[in-house]
């Protein structure tokens, strides 16, 4: 499929754009509802599907090429989420992302499985061109609609300033989950992980953990409240 100009791209504009948001609404609802119905099928799929239904009700006559811009029109109508976390080696942020990742049909980065892919060691300089370009491709999804998590931990303020900063500038939904977790439980879940290591899992020394505590600033309520959403993940 090209890129959408000329007659179709005219379907959008402004005399037509009321009737098929209340076409694409209904679209929506019908999405939800067979979601509920059907376990399983991701929610982009199922809304997709739901636009579809809405489209092919009776005095619709549009083209597969409506539906497929149809599709795209949901992503700017949905405002996208950038997830965003705060937590030190073992707190639990891969663990959760991929629950989310899981339920909510956003793409998940983890810097670490990435390496691991590429069979680059874990600390090789490599890292911060690999980061780079991942940096590029969210911002990229999250310009297009598309939901992000972001697992790597932030441990700096200006770090978290920035990435709101960016998720604003592209219309998104920022949250944040921060993982407050003693440093004792920090410690006994590393010791397990690092015995039996899980893919992409880079092991934690415990002197890196007093060095990753050292440099960590950690969110406060106001800062926290500069989110549209926070979750602060007590132990
Ligand atoms: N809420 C939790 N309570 C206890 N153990 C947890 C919890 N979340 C994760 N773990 C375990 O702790 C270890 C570290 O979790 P992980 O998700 O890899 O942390 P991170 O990505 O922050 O380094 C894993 O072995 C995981 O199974
Ligand atoms: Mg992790």
């Amino acid at each position: 499929m090209g890129i959408i100009e000329g007659p179709d791209a005219a379907l959008l504009k402004e005399n037509h754009l009321s009737a098929e948001l209340t076409r694409l609404r209904t679209g929506l609802r019908a999405a939800r509802e067979r979601r509920v119905t059907q376990p399983g099928s991701s929610a982009r799929t199922a809304i997709l599907r739901g636009a579809k239904v809405a489209l092919h009700s009776p005095g619709s006559s549009r083209s597969d090429l409506d539906i497929y811009i149809y599709g795209f029109q949901k992503n700017m109508i949905q405002r996208p989420v950038l997830m965003l976390f705060c937590g030190l080696p073992g707190s639990g942020k891969t663990t959760f992302a991929r629950e989310r990742e899981r339920e909510t049909g956003a793409i998940r980065f983890s810097t670490d499985e990435w390496m691991a892919d590429l069979g680059i060691d874990f600390f090789d300089e490599m890292r911060d061109k690999l980061q780079v370009r991942l940096n590029e491709l969210w911002k990229e999804l999250l310009e297009h609609g598309q939901s992000v998590i972001l697992e790597d931990g932030t441990w700096k303020r200006e770090e978290r300033d920035a990435l709101r900063r960016v998720a604003k500038r592209l219309n998104a939904i920022t949250e944040v989950h921060y993982f407050d977790v003693p440093f004792a439980e920090l410690w006994r879940r590393l010791e397990l992980r690092n015995a039996n290591p899980t893919y992409g899992t880079v092991p934690i020394t415990k002197e890196l953990l007093e060095e990753s505590l050292r440099r960590l600033q950690r969110p406060d309520m106001g800062e926290l409240s500069l989110f549209d959403r926070c979750v602060v993940h007590s132990w």
